[in-house]
């Protein structure tokens, strides 16, 4: 008998076709109140499950799951599952390292670059008709080129974004990191620094570190408070990382400069957000690898990956190995 897998996103067919050629799938659009009662029964039965890192599977959904073999997602992060439960129960769960780090870096830098030149707020004002004249102090932006960039987490797409701020914008870089990352220092002239040093020196911070225990609310009001007045926050790795009412405080207060954020504490994020209301915050709908070629080249690997993991193969992207 072939293996049963629960393939919970829409795949393209030849994806979903080679999935197919060694597996049972058993297909749903998501997790939500219409199909949980199939979806749970198909949990029930799968050995091997693939989808993206919107659809949490908490621990107490994955105990029914007692045939589970192989966790496969379709993303970097890996926070929606409980990596150590499944480790226990010997449970690789595989992930898409490698393929994205670029694109998620051009994202943050068009954050970035949004949030220090206003393009969004200036945007809407020529096409709500609200250009008059020629703008005046009131609404320029800032300078990148030449400023301190400070990145929490110089990871594979940390160090992506620190090729485009040193190599293309002359940025100064600075990091925190769990450990030094001689690399990056190397290429590109990167000082690592402690957390607090690196939030009272940067003109712009950018956060891209895994969620975990350990960096759960990392960023709360006390980091606030030591960035400088005119600091431009930027967080690109999960809204958890960071204590998103101290933020809204600290940009309502006008504490820090503006922000710029691909992830939120919930996602979507509800239009009733204080966030929305604010001009200094640029908001992308957690877009950081959604090009269509990203994408495809992570639905790839997700798919190898878990046809891999099934034979018993975790050599490559495990992330609890
Ligand atoms: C990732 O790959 O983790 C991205 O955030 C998309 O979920």
């Amino acid at each position: 008998m072939r293996p049963k897998v629960l393939l919970y996103k829409p795949l393209p067919d030849d994806e979903r076709q080679r999935l197919a050629m060694h597996f049972d799938i058993m297909e749903f659009d998501g997790f939500h109140r219409d199909n949980e009662i199939e979806f749970l029964a198909a949990l029930r039965e799968a050995e091997g499950i693939i989808g993206g890192s919107g659809i949490k599977l908490p621990t107490e959904r994955l105990e029914q799951a007692s045939k589970l073999k192989v966790a496969s997602t379709i993303s970097v992060g890996t926070d929606q599952y409980d990596l150590d439960y499944l480790a226990r129960r010997n449970i690789p769960v595989m992930h898409t390292p490698g393929v994205l780090n670029e694109t998620t870096a051009d994202t943050m830098f068009a954050l970035l670059m949004c949030t220090a030149r206003r393009a969004l707020e200036l945007s809407n004002m020529v096409k709500e008709g609200r250009w008059k004249h020629t703008i005046g102090p009131d609404l320029y932006g800032t300078d990148v080129h030449g400023k301190t960039l400070g990145i929490v987490g110089m990871g594979r797409i940390g160090q992506a974004i620190a090729k485009r701020a040193h190599l293309g914008f002359d940025m100064k870089i600075q990091y925190f990191n769990r450990t030094p990352n001689p690399q990056a220092e190397k290429d590109y002239d990167a000082q690592y620094l402690s957390l607090e040093n690196l939030l009272s020196s940067s003109d712009f911070i950018c956060v891209m570190t895994p969620l975990s225990a350990s960096t759960q609310g990392l960023i709360g009001e006390r980091e606030f408070a030591l960035m400088k007045p005119d600091c431009i926050f930027i967080n690109g790795s999960r809204g958890k990382v960071i204590d998103e009412s101290a933020l809204i405080k600290a940009l309502q207060t006008k504490q820090i400069r503006a922000a710029g954020l691909d992830v939120f504490q919930q996602e979507p994020l509800p239009a009733n957000s204080p966030l929305c209301q604010l001009d200094n915050a640029v908001l992308f709908p957690h877009i950081g690898s959604a090009t269509v070629e990203t994408r495809r080249k992570m639905i790839t690997c997700a798919v190898d990956n878990l046809i891999r993991a099934m034979s018993g193969d975790i050599s490559q992207n495990c992330a609890n190995g």
